[in-house]
């Protein structure tokens, strides 16, 4: 337990004393921020960046749910606006779109630094394992968001999209009717992907980071291989 402090202590010192002792912030911070890790290098900083990136995604996704509505009469019209009207509407757009492509660049980079370090081996298994689940999660948005804008470059990927899914074995038919809410694309599987985008994914996202931070923070990180002499 904190030791309480002192009356001559500072009233900002005293008021942490005071949440400290029933937070345990002093412990959180060691045990998070403040461990101890081997001496790495540069790679070892992609999977920090993935969560920032991811944190800025979520950031700028919600400001877009301010003004984007998902109907096939409005969804168009809606990102017109925010690139033309809203203030900064612009910039939070890019950021969103730009930091889309950039967070699965940057999950990949990871992955293969993770790889390469033989991170995925015992303990670190199911480390590797919620990752895994992560870089697909992290397509799956990628996904689901590029219909959104209801243009034409969306409209078609998603045919195309659904139909790749539509080629597997035994099963693609009724996964293609299930993506699509239907035989063709419309109203139900705008619904379907931004309910995926905006709720679903991000959930799982948000528990699987926390799974992967919680085993990074317990197991700690692997130390990069060094050359044998
Ligand atoms: C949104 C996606 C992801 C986020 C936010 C994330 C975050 C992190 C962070 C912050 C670390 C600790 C620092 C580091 O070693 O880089 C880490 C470690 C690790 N991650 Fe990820 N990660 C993601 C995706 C993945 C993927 C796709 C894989 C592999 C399939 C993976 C496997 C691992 C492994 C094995 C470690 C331990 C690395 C070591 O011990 O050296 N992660 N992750």
């Amino acid at each position: 337990m904190a030791i309480p402090p002192s009356p001559e202590s500072g009233r900002g010192q005293r008021v942490y004393g005071w949440l400290d002792e029933r937070l345990g912030l002093t412990t959180v911070w060691n045990t998070t921020l403040a461990r101890m890790v081997p001496k790495t290098n540069w790679f070892y900083t992609f999977g920090s960046a993935s969560m920032i990136l991811a944190l800025l995604q979520g950031i700028t996704g919600m400001l877009l749910t301010i003004y984007y509505v998902p109907s096939p009469d409005h969804a168009y019209d809606s990102i017109q606006y925010i690139m033309n009207d809203v203030t900064f509407g612009w910039l939070i757009r890019g950021l969103h779109h730009w930091g889309a492509t950039l967070l699965v660049i940057v999950v990949f980079l990871h992955m293969l630094k993770s790889y390469f370090v033989g991170a995925y081996k015992y303990p670190r298994e199911i480390t590797w394992l919620t990752g895994g689940v992560l870089l697909l999660v992290v397509l799956v948005m990628g996904f689901s968001g590029y219909l959104l804008p209801w243009n034409q470059k969306a409209y078609w990927a998603t045919s195309v999209g659904t139909a790749i899914a539509g080629a597997v074995p035994v099963i693609g038919p009724f996964l293609e009717r299930v993506l699509r809410g239907g035989n063709e694309i419309g109203a139900v599987t705008l619904a379907r992907f931004y309910g995926l985008h905006i709720w679903w994914v991000p959930i799982i996202v948000l528990a699987m980071i926390g799974a992967h931070l919680y085993l990074v923070i317990r197991i700690g990180i692997t130390a990069p291989p060094e050359r044998d002499e």
